[in-house]
């Protein structure tokens, strides 16, 4: 663990020290978040777009190739076991992301677009009638098993930070979609009547999700009164409260329109991170872009404005909460609105003004720094040029795991999110944090140890312990034995070492 400190503050201090000529976003804003990206499988193929994200980001997003229409296979199809594939677009993608160790945010679940009718059709037809929710929670329930196995078998060594499970359930006005197909309705609510299923989504993502990987609700127009107040205090709040989300994802997608205010000025997009931020969730701005009218290049100058705004409001408003902002798109040509050239590249792959202005943003004397938030220990170490990232410093340590740290993990989720902790891929990224803090453990003499950032001299784990808690909202003691059994919340009358965990605390505690 001491050779991971010295290469981190080696990393740290080489990508300081060369910070003028190969700095990225992802140096530039090491302090604050991630910064990302996304690939398709067109990009994800060009050698040139690779330097770019290899160089910029430390994040990627596949666009299309994680969404239902390119996942779910019909045939073979049962409503226990829903085939899932990933394309050679998602093997592209993630494979470079797993040898070059930049984290995934996964994308997305359950969603009413981008996928296919006959999901929510008896037979996997599109000419049988709509299932009802019984079926539909088994199919749901299998489709995002299946999505969390797949991608782990497939790339065991992949660090899939977080997940969009749920994308854009809120109306324009707050509330569940139209039911039915196509044109903005949602066939989810065609099953379900109403919105229940989001939660179902994320209870069983929680369930099938490794226990790194960060759980997102996300949503464009986030930022619209209704529709915010909507989204924070009936999706996100309740189900941070039930331990069952992590984030929130702001999708925003934004608009210049030169001649008139932008839309939304930077005040109301600030308000929205501090709704948000003020329900204790993370926030990611996962999918930022932001066009002008007409694709007009004179307009460019108003545009770079506009991100150093909206970039001001995000650092002074969401400050430690904001863990990632992604841009949707990495030169204008490949945007999904690129007739209004909405991103921070041109065509040609040379920086734009926006691009400079977010960089000046932060002062040179902090690029390449380590951050304090949740996420930041990876975009410190992933910050050098040789990207080790915390997946290399967890496989390292993972042989040390003991089979007491590593089910103490695992139990932690159970008790927090109501449902069986028994995956395998679960335990393998679970054996991560705990097993660099069980030689803490081991090496206690007192009778009780924090497993605190104070507790090891060696590395901090606190942000890899807190990703791993984050499910545990409420303040109620639950103790454990050495092997993870939850043993209630009284203290256990038998001498011995047990674990006892309240709220974030984790602890060794012994009874004599
Ligand atoms: C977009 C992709 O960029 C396009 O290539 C695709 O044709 C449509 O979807 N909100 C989301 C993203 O959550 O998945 C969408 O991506 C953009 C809006």
């Amino acid at each position: 663990m001491k050779i991971n400190i010295v290469f981190l503050l080696i990393a740290v201090a080489s990508a300081t020290s060369f910070a003028q000529t190969t700095a990225g976003l992802k140096d530039v804003y090491s302090s604050k978040f991630k910064f990302g990206n996304i690939l398709n499988g067109t990009t994800a193929n060009s050698q040139a777009m690779k330097n770019i994200v290899l160089r910029e980001f430390n994040s990627i997003t596949p666009e299309n190739e994680l969404k239902p229409d390119a996942t779910i296979v019909a045939s073979g199809s049962t409503d226990d076991n829903v085939k899932v594939q990933l394309n050679n677009g998602a093997k592209a993608i993630l494979q470079f992301c797993q040898d070059n160790k930049i984290p995934v945010r996964g994308h997305t679940l359950v969603w009413h677009s981008q996928t296919p009718e006959w999901f929510f059709r008896t037979g996997f037809t599109s000419s049988g009638a709509v299932v009802s929710t019984a079926v539909m929670d088994k199919r749901m329930e299998s489709y995002i098993k299946n999505m969390f196995a797949l991608i782990k078998s497939s790339y065991p060594n992949l660090n899939l930070y977080a997940y969009d499970v749920v994308n854009e359930a809120s109306s324009e006005s707050g509330g569940p979609r139209t039911a039915g197909n196509g044109d903005g309705k949602s066939m989810w609510v065609q099953v379900y009547k109403d919105n229940s299923f989001i939660e179902k989504a994320f209870t069983y993502a929680r369930k099938y999700a490794p226990a790194t990987t960060k759980l997102f609700y996300n949503d464009y127009n986030e930022y619209i009164t209704a529709k915010r107040n909507y989204i924070a205090n009936s999706i996100i709040k309740p189900l941070k409260d039930k331990g069952l989300l992590d984030g929130m994802g702001m999708q925003s997608h934004l608009d210049v329109r030169t001649g008139s205010a932008p839309y939304p000025t930077a005040a109301d997009y600030g308000a929205a991170i501090t709704t948000y931020k003020n329900l204790g969730v993370e926030i990611h701005v996962s999918e930022l872009d932001a066009t002008i009218d007409n694709g007009n290049t004179s307009y460019f100058s108003a545009q770079a404005t506009y991100y150093k705004d909206i970039m001001n409001q995000i650092l002074t408003k969401g400050g430690s909460a904001v863990t990632a902002v992604v841009i949707w798109g990495i030169q204008d040509d490949q945007s999904w609105r690129k007739d209004r050239k909405p991103l921070i590249f041109d065509a040609s792959g040379n920086k734009k003004a926006a691009y400079n202005e977010l960089v000046k943003l932060i002062p040179e004397s902090d690029w390449g720094k380590p951050g304090s938030g949740a996420s930041s220990s990876s975009v410190a170490v992933s910050s050098s040029s040789s990207k080790a990232s915390s997946s290399s410093v967890a496989a390292s340590s993972s042989s040390k795991a003991s089979s007491s740290s590593v089910a103490a993990s695992s139990s932690s989720r159970a008790s927090s999110s109501s449902v069986a902790a028994s995956s395998s891929s679960r335990a393998s990224s679970s054996s991560v944090a705990i097993s660099s803090s069980s030689s803490s453990f081991e090496s206690s003499s007192s009778s009780e140890e924090a497993l605190s950032s104070s507790s090891s001299e060696e590395e901090d784990i606190t942000p890899i312990l807190n990703s791993m808690l984050s499910t545990q909202g409420s303040q109620l003691i639950t103790y454990y034995s050495l092997k993870g059994e939850p043993l209630g919340s009284a203290k256990p009358q038998k001498a011995g070492v047990y674990i006892i965990k309240q709220g974030y605390s984790v602890k060794k505690i012994v009874v004599r």
